[in-house]
């Protein structure tokens, strides 16, 4: 079935705003607009359904403890990383000791990162600490350039080398972790799987996955053969060795927003037809703009988001002018009734920050009973996401050209994988 995309500038000239159907794919992502023109938060689960993948559930959630031995991270415990394909497969390699590694990327759009963007990255290197595994990281600087009408290949070259920096600052262990940029990297192993997923995609096929259509540009419909390429183990020789017959069987798990699965149910069915590994992914949902369910951060718009740069003021003034309130317009009727937690920004992004389950679940009932108070909750979530992004403006500042030619020159990894697991 072909997405309907919605086309924005239509939208925002349209008389009257019309119903339109939810959007997820690598390039749209925009809740249900209803009959009264309200844009929707975004229905997850309606997702699960037409994507079809698997909720990450309860009896998954104690298998990962069992056999990692570590409490699941507060994103899959409550729900942000909600849904996965064949995460399973994953933890039965760990619990044997059988190789697998973990792939993620970012598309380098802009050089000013926000909170919106590191929540995949620190939930990728919490996985790097518990499987102990290599880690992939592209840079899809062509998908950048081919996706817009308006950026140089110079100014996307930029962005690319500021985002590595960024990501290295999440910390990723660079004994563990090869950064690469399409441009940069592709030929050789790369370029030949690059070749073998092409091959077997119609152009049938990418229209329908993607919504492209004649006028697209043919990077555009190539380039899910390259987002997909890096989902195979021979890709990186340099990495895992170059006995062919013994890669293409390694699968990896690819933690990503849930927009970006279209490219990996598309890898998954080439992988089959390859004879290759299928990639196992856990799917994250997104974090909301300061405006509230239904919009999201947009790194060009300073009012919508927390930004990684920001100072302690910035933050602060930020979420008290514009993070939308689930409280009542007056304190005694706030005392009286409660504030809405579904809806209430300051406390979404504490399930997304706070550690602290018990601390969390006071919040949760003070907030609602109305027993806390809205410039409360603010106050706390301020607190907490100037601590979050004082710890990375620190270690952005440590992060160097040279630290960054480390992380992307092609070397061996070293890793030990599960320490538990039964000698092969
Ligand atoms: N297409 C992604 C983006 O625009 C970047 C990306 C490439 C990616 N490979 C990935 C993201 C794997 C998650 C997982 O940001």
């Amino acid at each position: 079935m072909m997405p309907t995309s919605i086309n924005a500038e239509a939208l925002a000239e349209a008389p009257i705003p019309h119903h339109t159907k939810q959007t997820v794919d690598p390039y749209n992502v925009a809740g249900e607009v209803g009959e009264d023109g309200v844009v929707k938060a975004i229905d997850y689960k309606k997702l699960v359904e037409e994507f079809g993948t698997k909720l990450i559930d309860k009896e998954l959630l104690e298998r990962f403890e069992r056999v990692t031995g570590q409490k699941p991270h507060r994103f899959m415990r409550r729900g942000i990383a909600f849904s996965h394909r064949e995460l399973d497969v994953i933890l039965d390699r760990y619990e044997k000791g059988e190789p697998f590694f973990l792939y993620t990327g970012r598309g380098p759009s802009s050089d000013s990162m926000h909170i919106g963007h590191t929540v995949p990255f620190e939930f990728t290197k919490w996985l790097q600490d518990v499987f102990d595994v290599p880690l992939v990281i592209m840079m899809t600087d062509d998908e950048k350039y081919l996706f817009s009408d308006k950026r140089t290949i110079e100014e996307v070259q930029g962005y690319t080398a500021a985002n590595a920096k960024d990501i290295i600052a999440i910390g990723f262990d660079p004994k563990k972790t090869f950064i690469f940029s399409d441009w940069d990297f592709m030929g050789g192993a790369f370029y030949k799987n690059v070749s073998r997923m092409s091959k077997h995609i119609t152009l049938n096929q990418a229209r329908a996955i993607f919504g492209f259509d004649n006028s697209s540009n043919i990077g555009k419909v190539h380039f899910g053969a390259i987002q997909g390429a890096t989902a195979f183990a021979n890709t990186f020789p340099h990495i895992f060795g170059d006995d062919e017959k013994r890669t293409t069987q390694i699968p990896c798990l690819i933690p990503c927003a849930i927009d970006q699965d279209p490219y990996f149910r598309m890898t998954r069915d080439v992988a089959s037809r390859l004879h290759f590994a299928k990639p196992s992914l856990i799917h994250a949902r997104f974090l909301d703009a300061l405006q509230g369910p239904g919009s999201k951060m947009s790194a060009s718009i300073d009012s919508s988001a927390i930004f990684m740069r920001d100072t302690p003021k910035q933050i602060k003034d930020k979420i008290n002018k514009y993070a939308f309130s689930g409280g009542r317009v007056s304190v005694e009727e706030h005392r009286e009734k409660g504030g809405d937690t579904t809806k209430d920004v300051p406390y979404q992004y504490l399930t997304f920050f706070l550690e602290d389950d018990e601390e969390l679940e006071q919040i949760r009932k003070d907030y609602s009973e109305g027993k806390m108070l809205t410039g409360e909750i603010k106050a706390k979530c301020t607190e907490e996401l100037q601590v979050y992004v004082k710890g990375f403006q620190e270690r952005r500042a440590k992060v160097t050209d040279e630290t960054v030619k480390e992380f992307m020159s092609q070397r061996k990894l070293e890793w030990r994988g599960n320490p538990r697991a039964p000698t092969v």
